[in-house]
């Protein structure tokens, strides 16, 4: 199944779920899953430990531009079934006009092989992230309940989600949930969730995200949670998220 984690906006935490989810999926429920780096900043990169500075690693960027098969990029985390496929800035400048038929090559082989593939995306609705919604089963819309200006960018990514079903361009898209994260207790938090769970009861994922600095530092270390910091709410939250989404796919 392939999940792609997206939205139309910046910090919400998109990267922060791929990294956690996947390595729930993995360790509580005994999956083999593929993270894809689709995103030139490399983040979900960073927090498996892979630099995106560094010149050794191969690429998803190696792998689209034919340089090296996919499964010499697929990068095993602590020799796990969690792998991740890593991206750095060269993918910025990568552009192709077979780019959908280059993704698909990777995705569908890999499909075969893995029970999840997450792609972390960039924070904008370009080529990356409509080409690998096309190529998606469903996607995971991670909110940052802690600001307000986050419901337009969610607006926003509905409809795309919309047009790309309505005009056929994956008519089998689905949603699999809009998360909320960076929970806090202030009122604007209170009320974005108020709002979340009236208008998108069904859609919200019952597991809400604490902001949680232990998050924030195991990111930017090269750690999944469960690594850092296994007792920690983070840790707790994301358990709990993969939970829930095995009870949405079966
Ligand atoms: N629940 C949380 N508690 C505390 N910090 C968090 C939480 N979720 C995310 N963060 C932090 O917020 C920052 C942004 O998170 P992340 O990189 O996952 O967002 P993103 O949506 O992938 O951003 P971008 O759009 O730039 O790719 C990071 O420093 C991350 O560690
Ligand atoms: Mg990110």
């Amino acid at each position: 199944m392939i999940v792609s984690v997206a939205i139309e906006k910046g910090g919400t935490g998109k990267s922060q779920t791929a990294v956690n989810l996947s390595s729930a999926l993995v360790k509580f429920h005994g999956l083999k899953v593929l993270v894809i780096d689709l995103d030139p900043q490399g983040t979900a990169s960073l927090g498996f430990g892979i630099s995106p500075l560094s010149s050794d690693t191969y690429t998803v960027e190696d792998v689209l531009s034919g340089k090296i098969p996919a499964q010499e990029a697929v990068y095993s985390y602590n020799d796990s079934d969690l792998c991740i496929m890593p991206a750095n800035h060269e993918l910025a400048i990568y552009g192709s006009k077979e780019f959908t038929e280059e993704l698909g090559k990777i995705l569908r082989p890999m499909d075969k092989i893995f029970d999840f593939i997450l792609i972390d995306l960039p924070p904008t609705l370009g080529n990356f992230t409509m080409t690998a919604l096309c190529l998606s089963d469903s996607i995971i819309i991670p909110v940052d309940a802690s600001a307000s200006v986050c419901i337009v960018a969610l607006l926003s990514q509905l409809r795309t989600v919309k047009n790309i079903v309505e005009t056929g361009a994956n008519a089998n898209l689905s949603i699999l949930g809009i998360l909320a994260g960076k929970v806090n207790n202030t009122r604007i938090c209170s009320e974005v969730l108020s709002w979340l769970e009236e208008e998108y009861p069904n859609l919200l994922f019952e597991t809400k995200i604490r902001q949680n600095i232990k998050l924030a530092e195991s990111l930017g270390l090269g750690e999944p949670i469960f690594d850092y910091s296994p007792d920690s709410y983070g840790a707790l939250d994301y358990k709990y998220l993969a939970a829930e989404l095995m009870r949405r796919v079966s």
